[in-house]
């Protein structure tokens, strides 16, 4: 059987990371774009040299030029400027929407069949425009940060109750900035829902609810101790996860920003719920019931995309 094709658009900190959780796991051969000559030839010769130690088989290219994608199964996209200090993700959009368009017309023109994975910040209104601009199916164009965000929660919860990360489901759901909806309810230790922990004293709520706030926080707090740029390992192997579920067919049910016709009320964006990842791409947007705490913190979520989106729509009028 033949390999499958892994390109990862930007072979910055995050491109490198995946390139070698790829290699790692074996999901195929990867080729990482970058338009920095000789960074991507680089990290992949690198990352080639370090497979004959691990003993993966994945061929390992550098490339400045779209047309080595073509045909790729998987294109994950970093590309553009990371925050520093001071910055909200909002801050980028300006800058990181220029990268999106060149990324998204290359993606259209070499790897149509892709199963596209952003992470690209600020990620719902960036992946709307990269599916916009890469005209691929909206299935098959989706963002990485439910994964993250509820990765960040699982471990804090993990951590203050002392119990393994390997017991812990924990559940983001909205946009990926500061109004994203961590849901205590639907977060559980090995199935036992996390309020019901609060009332057997496992976690106290003052607790929760600084956890709460410090996952809002991910990933600002690392962005404030690295200083330089933002997190690369944690989204890197959220992204993977993602990849994996496709190539595999998996069928993972994981919160990842999808574009939204109806579900949750919410019309032609892209925000962060439960979705069925499996060989078709997005297979299935489950609607979890909310109470109106939940109701309506996502829906300042979707408000807070929905003015992004608007701002994108009035730099680039093409964009519908
Ligand atoms: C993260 O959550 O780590 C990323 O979105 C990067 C950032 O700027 O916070």
């Amino acid at each position: 059987m033949a390999r499958k094709k892994i390109a990862l658009i930007g072979g910055g900190q995050i491109g490198g990371t995946l390139a070698h959780l790829a290699g790692l796991k074996e999901l195929g051969d990867v080729v990482i774009f970058d338009i920095a000559e000789g960074l991507p030839q680089g990290k992949a010769l690198d990352l080639a040299q370090s497979s004959t130690v691990e003993g993966y088989d994945a061929a390992m290219t550098g490339a400045n030029d779209y047309a080595d994608i073509k045909d790729a199964d998987v294109v994950i996209v970093t590309a553009g400027v990371p925050r520093k200090p001071g910055m909200s993700r909002d801050d980028l959009l300006g800058i990181n929407l220029k990268v999106m368009k060149s990324v998204g017309e290359g993606i259209r023109d070499n790897a149509p069949n892709a199963f596209v994975i952003c992470i690209t910040n600020p990620l719902d209104v960036m992946v709307w425009a990269l599916q916009q601009f890469s005209g691929l199916p909206a299935n098959k164009v989706v963002g990485m940060a439910g994964v993250l965000d509820s990765a960040r929660f699982k471990l804090f919860l993990a951590e203050e109750m002392n119990v393994s990360v390997e017991d812990v489901n924990a559940f983001v759901l909205g946009g990926h900035g500061d109004t994203m909806v961590p849901l205590p309810r639907y977060s559980t230790v090995a199935g036992i829902p996390v309020p019901d922990l609060v009332k057997m004293g496992w976690i106290e709520q003052d607790k929760l609810d600084q956890i709460i706030q410090r996952t809002r926080d991910g990933g600002a707090e690392i962005v404030g101790l690295l200083k330089t740029g933002s997190a690369y390992y944690a989204p890197a192997t959220a992204a993977i996860a993602m990849a994996e579920s496709y190539l595999k067919d998996k069928r993972r049910l994981m919160p990842c920003a999808v574009e939204l016709n109806g579900e949750y009320g919410v019309s032609g964006m892209y925000v962060g719920v439960p979705v069925l990842i499996g060989e078709n791409g997005v297979e299935k947007i489950v609607e979890i019931e909310l109470n109106d705490d939940e109701k309506a913190g996502f829906d300042h979520s979707v408000a807070a995309v929905q003015g992004l989106v608007d701002a994108v729509k009035a730099i680039d009028p093409s964009l519908a």
